[in-house]
């Protein structure tokens, strides 16, 4: 039955920072890839698989950062459907299936979300209250297994450790960093 909730080393995302390095999310994630070129989509992907949508503010803070104006911003988001506008569900829940992940069990955590929320991958519950994603490497492989709800990570999870994350979400009530005051300029 229950185990103690490993859900308890949860931390941010955490990206190797340089001392006087990136404040929030949006930071790391233009600092990634504005050096790239032709590198917006892999950005809005980037930003997308964080957050599960791609919230304005949060695409005219990466717009300025990048040096991109907003409406290519939104001409790329509206072509592909892959990217989406408005949040799927009040928690995006998205699991890690990249490499080390999926070493330590990520589909089978993934296919327990699906079971206790009773969705597919890339489906809302019908209350829109949590949507379930795939995700690639969300880079801290180091804590992997881990799934991230609203850019929040639960970390060194254990492969039937699915309920305790939802019920850890119901006390956590983890925010979209997009939607927080502070990703705004
Ligand atoms: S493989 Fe999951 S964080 Fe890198």
């Amino acid at each position: 039955m229950s185990t103690p909730i490993d859900v308890a080393t949860s931390v941010k995302i955490v990206a190797p920072k340089p001392a006087a390095e990136p404040k929030d999310e949006i930071t790391l994630i233009a600092n990634k890839w504005k050096m790239k070129r032709g590198s917006l989509i892999m950005a809005l992907h980037d930003l997308q698989s964080r957050v599960g949508y791609v919230p304005r503010e949060s695409a005219m803070k990466l717009g300025r950062q990048m040096g991109v104006p907003l409406a290519r911003i939104y001409e790329v988001v509206t072509f592909y459907n892959y990217f989406k506008l408005e949040a799927p569900g009040k928690y995006v829940i998205s699991v890690c299936l990249g490499t080390a992940c999926h070493i330590k069990g990520s589909a089978e955590l993934l296919a327990g979300m699906e079971k206790e929320l009773q969705v597919h991958e890339g489906q809302s519950t019908p209350d829109k209250e949590y949507h379930l994603q795939a995700v690639r490497c969300l880079g801290c492989c180091g804590l992997a297994p881990l799934v991230s709800v609203n850019g929040k990570v639960y970390a060194k999870l254990k492969t039937d450790d699915s309920r305790h994350v939802i019920e850890r979400i119901q006390i956590d009530k983890p925010m979209a960093e997009a939607d927080q005051e502070e990703l705004v300029d």
